[in-house]
C-alpha cells in the first residue's frame, strides 16, 4: 500500500528568518547518512551484540516491530504474537466492562494517542452496544493523584473489570503503586479470578514480572528486548489496550510499514522523515528555532502530540540541547497561543498536522429563517470548509510575519494514518538524534527524581 502521509516545506522557505533550498541540499548527504545508520548500520550492531560504548543504550528495534509482527502473523498465524494479543483481548472484552490501563510515560502516552485518535470521542460514555461490546478504557498509574484514583474505583465498583499493567522496567513506583490499589480492589470484586483479570505487559524480568508469577497470571506479554520505553507504542504496550478498543491493529502496523519502506526507499527530497527533520534541524542550526509547536487541527490527535511532546523531550533533551515541544490543538488554541507564534520571539517552528478526510459524516452549517448572529451568509458550508479557511488564513499570517511553517497532512485520524504518523516521527527522533550527536534512547536525567523520591520515602533501591 502507497503512503500517503504528505510533508510540505514551502512555508519555510521565507527570505529573512526562514531557509534556503541550498542549505538543505547541503545536508541531504548528512540526512543520507542518518537513515543508513538507523536502518543499516544500528541493526549490525543490535546483531552482533557488540555494542561500542558510545551506542550504549542502543534501543533501535522499534524499527523492525511493524514488518516482523506481520510477518510472523501471516505465516505463523496460530502461534504469532498478534494473534495472542487479539485473543487475549477477545477474552477481556468478553468478560470485562471496563479495562484499566497502567503505566507511564511511553507505557502510557501511546495508548491514550492511540485511543484518542481511533476511537469515537466519548467512546467511555457510549452504551455496550454502541462500543461493539468493547470494554471502556481507563488510564491510571500515570500519576500519583488521590483523587483520580479514588474516582475511577468508585466508577468501577458495579462494572465486571480488569487490569492490564504496563512497564518495560517492572519498577516504576508510580504504576507499581496503582497496581498494588487496583489489586486490592479486584480482588474484592473479582474473588478468584485474578490469574485471568490481570494481564501484565513487562520486560522479561523484574518485580512485576515476579509478581506476575506470583499470582499466575495467564496471559503475559513481553515488551520486547532492544525497544525503548516510548518506543514501544507498536509492540504489545500499544497493541493490546488498542485491540481492546477494537481498534484495526494490523492496519496499524501496516500504516508504520508502509513508512518504514518510505523512509528506506525514497530520496530526501520526496522522503517525509527526512524532509521533516532535515528542516527542523536547519532551523534550529541557522535561526536559533528551538520551540517546536506541533499545531494538530483536529481534536481526536491531542494525545498523539503528548505522545511526541515525551518522545522528542526525553530523548534528544541531552547534553543542553534538543528542541522544547509543545502541542497545541486548532482551531482552540488560535484563541490562546497564536498571538505568541505570530508575534513572539523568532524561536517556534509551527508544525501543522491536518487530515484529508473526517471519520463522521460531514456537518454543514444550517439556515434560520431569523438571521440576528447573520450566519446564513455560511450556511450550506461544511465544517470542514471553515476549518480549512482557518488553516489558510493561519499560514498566510504566519508567512506574512516571516514565520516558518512546516505541513504534514495525514489521510484521516484512522489506525493506518496513525501507525505512519507514529513510525514517522520515531524514525525522525532518532535520525534528529544522530545529526545533534545526541544518543536518543536512555533517559538517565529521569533517573535522578526516582532516585530522590526512593531516599525520600526511606526505600531500599
Ligand atoms: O521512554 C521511557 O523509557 C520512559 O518514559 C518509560 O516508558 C517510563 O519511565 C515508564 O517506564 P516503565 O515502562 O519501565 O514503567
Amino acid at each position: 500500500m502507497t503512503s500517503s502521509l504528505r510533508v510540505d516545506l514551502s512555508g519555510c522557505w521565507l527570505d529573512d528568518y526562514g531557509l534556503t533550498r541550498q542549505q538543505f541540499l547541503e545536508l541531504s548527504s548528512r540526512l543520507d547518512e542518518a537513515r543508513h545508520e538507523t536502518v543499516v548500520t544500528d541493526e549490525t550492531l543490535m546483531q552482533s551484540g557488540e555494542i561500542p560504548d558510545e551506542k550504549q543504550p542502543l534501543d533501535g528495534r522499534f524499527y523492525l516491530l511493524p514488518e516482523g509482527l506481520l510477518k510472523d502473523y501471516g505465516e505463523s498465524r496460530a502461534t504469532s504474537e498478534l494473534q495472542a494479543i487479539l485473543s487475549t483481548a477477545r477474552h477481556l472484552q468478553a468478560t470485562s466492562d471496563a479495562v484499566v490501563v497502567l503505566g507511564i510515560g511511553g507505557s502510557y502516552m501511546g495508548t491514550r494517542a492511540i485511543m484518542d485518535s481511533c476511537c469515537e470521542p466519548f467512546f467511555n460514555e457510549l452504551d455496550e452496544g454502541r462500543r461493539g461490546g468493547r470494554p471502556r478504557v481507563y488510564f491510571e498509574g500515570n500519576s500519583l493523584d488521590n483523587d483520580s484514583v479514588q474516582a475511577l474505583l468508585a466508577r468501577l465498583q458495579h462494572q465486571r473489570w480488569s487490569i492490564v499493567v504496563v512497564s518495560k522496567s517492572g519498577g516504576t513506583l508510580e504504576t507499581a503503586v496503582a497496581l498494588r490499589v487496583f489489586l486490592e480492589a479486584l480482588e474484592e470484586r473479582h474473588a478468584g479470578e485474578l490469574a485471568q483479570r490481570v494481564v501484565p505487559v513487562t520486560g522479561s524480568d523484574g518485580k512485576l514480572d515476579q509478581l506476575s508469577q506470583t499470582i499466575g497470571c495467564e496471559h503475559i506479554f513481553r515488551v520486547p528486548e532492544g525497544v525503548g520505553g516510548r518506543f514501544s507504542v507498536l509492540s504489545p504496550v500499544g497493541l493490546l489496550p488498542a485491540a481492546c478498543l477494537g481498534v484495526d491493529i494490523v492496519k496499524m502496523l501496516e500504516g508504520a510499514a508502509a513508512m518504514n519502506k518510505q523512509f528506506r526507499e525514497t530520496p530526501v527530497a520526496e522522503n517525509p522523515v527526512l524532509q521533516y527533520v532535515g528542516a527542523a534541524y536547519l532551523l534550529e542550526q541557522h535561526r536559533g528555532i528551538d520551540i517546536r509547536i506541533l499545531s494538530v487541527w483536529a481534536k481526536a490527535l491531542e494525545s498523539a502530540g503528548l505522545w511526541y511532546d515525551q518522545l522528542l523531550a526525553e530523548s534528544l533533551g541531552k547534553h543542553e540541547v534538543g528542541a522544547t515541544p509543545v502541542t497545541a490543538v486548532n482551531t482552540r488554541d488560535l484563541h490562546s497561543r497564536a498571538q505568541q507564534h505570530q508575534e513572539g520571539r523568532r524561536n517556534k517552528v509551527i508544525v501543522n498536522v491536518t487530515t484529508r478526510l473526517t471519520r463522521s459524516d460531514r456537518l454543514t452549517v444550517p439556515t434560520r429563517e431569523q438571521d440576528p448572529d447573520e450566519l446564513n451568509q455560511l450556511a450550506g458550508k461544511p465544517m470542514t470548509a471553515l476549518l480549512e479557511a482557518a488553516y489558510q488564513g493561519t499560514n498566510k499570517a504566519l508567512r506574512d510575519a516571516g514565520r516558518p511553517v512546516i505541513d504534514i497532512e495525514l489521510e484521516s485520524t484512522d489506525a493506518f494514518s496513525l501507525g505512519q504518523f507514529f513510525q514517522m516521527l520515531m524514525l525522525s527522533t532518532v535520525v534528529e538524534g544522530r545529526l545533534l550527536g545526541i544518543n536518543p534512547y536512555g533517559q538517565p536525567g529521569v533517573e535522578a527524581y526516582k532516585s530522590n523520591m526512593k531516599s525520600i520515602l526511606e526505600m531500599e533501591r
